[in-house]
């Protein structure tokens, strides 16, 4: 599970630009399923066939980066925000661009309170002399991704694009599980979750299926002075019953906690009051689909250096794999 997060993890894909974690999945799920298709949108979904009903299983394949907006004469960049970037974890971060250019986040140094560190003050330096010297390498329109090693210790995971890579390496290793069910699975590797759970909304269309979950990472509330909430880390997956985005139909809840009692699975029940999920979008479209999600409890997510225990990712896998029979 380790070396497939951290194949995921350091592959480039911010929102927009999923195109390589896409071409990762499919070969690693190429004889795992029926069918692998794309849709316009650039969605991944592969599908186990089957008689029963429609389940589908979103994770989002892109990840938090930023855009270049701006090339100064001095060949500083400017740039925006692709999806939640806190100003104050940002600062001082390294970037990537799929060319592999690197460069650093820093800010304009006259800025007296931190608090106004937006990042509009802030630029990429990536050691060019002039615009024209950028330019040999990085164009306006170029996306960059955080840069953070995958290593694994105390039974933790540390990464950057653990949000969602993460819920991809949990749909592909249920994928290959080839748990017997009736049911026509949908694993679906969505886009462009990060900049409005975009992708999701058009894969569920396509779909329609009879229920869906979006598997995700939610925050947790077991660092010093955090915000009070009821997940901690390692203390199981979550059944989503709220996030900013969704509230987790009813039934889909229980038969969530149903199957986690029934297995003896280590669970916790999530109310996430900051951020949504691929569920935000997909419970209201066509007719309406009845939603929920599991997530797994990450600490310091959009950080390049997100945390999540290895045993919540083992227990969510089982825990879908007994839902979907
Ligand atoms: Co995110
Ligand atoms: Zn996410």
């Amino acid at each position: 599970m380790f070396e497939l997060i951290k194949t995921l993890t350091q592959t480039f894909g911010p929102s927009g630009y999923e195109k390589r974690v896409a071409e990762t999945i499919s070969k690693l799920l190429k004889d795992k399923v029926d069918e692998i298709r794309t849709d316009a949108l650039g969605n991944l979904i592969c599908v186990k066939k089957g008689t029963g009903k429609k389940i589908m299983l979103a994770a989002h394949m892109d990840e938090i980066g930023i855009i270049v907006s701006y090339i100064d004469e001095k060949g500083f960049l400017r740039f925006g925000n692709i999806g939640g970037l806190p100003p104050l974890i940002i600062m001082g971060q390294r970037v990537k661009f799929e060319n592999g250019t690197v460069g650093v986040i820093w800010y304009e140094e006259n800025i007296d309170n931190m608090k106004n560190a937006k990042i509009e003050k802030m630029y990429i330096d990536i050691g060019a002399t002039s615009r024209e010297d950028a330019e040999k390498l990085v164009q306006v329109g170029d996306l960059a991704v955080f840069v953070g090693e995958t290593v694994e210790q105390n039974g933790k995971i540390i990464s950057k694009s653990l949000d969602d890579r993460v819920g991809c390496a949990i749909l592909v290793k249920l994928a290959q599980s080839k748990t017997k069910t009736d049911n026509e699975i949908y694993y679906v590797f969505s886009t462009q979750e990060e900049v409005g759970l975009r992708g999701a909304r058009t894969a569920a269309f396509g779909i329609v299926p009879d229920m869906a979950l979006a598997i995700d990472v939610c925050d947790t509330g077991d660092t010093p002075s955090c915000k009070p909430m009821a997940v901690h880390m390692g203390d199981g997956p979550t059944v989503k019953i709220k996030d900013r985005s969704v509230i987790a139909h009813p039934e889909v809840k229980d038969r969530l906690i149903n199957a986690a009692r029934k297995k003896k699975i280590p669970y916790q029940l999530e109310v996430m009051m900051d951020g949504g999920t691929d569920a935000g979008s997909i419970h209201i479209t066509a007719g309406g689909i009845p939603s929920g999600g599991v997530s797994i409890p990450t600490r310091f997510i959009h950080d390049s250096s997100e945390m999540a225990d290895m045993k919540d990712i083992e227990n969510a896998v089982k825990l879908l794999a007994e839902l979907i029979k």
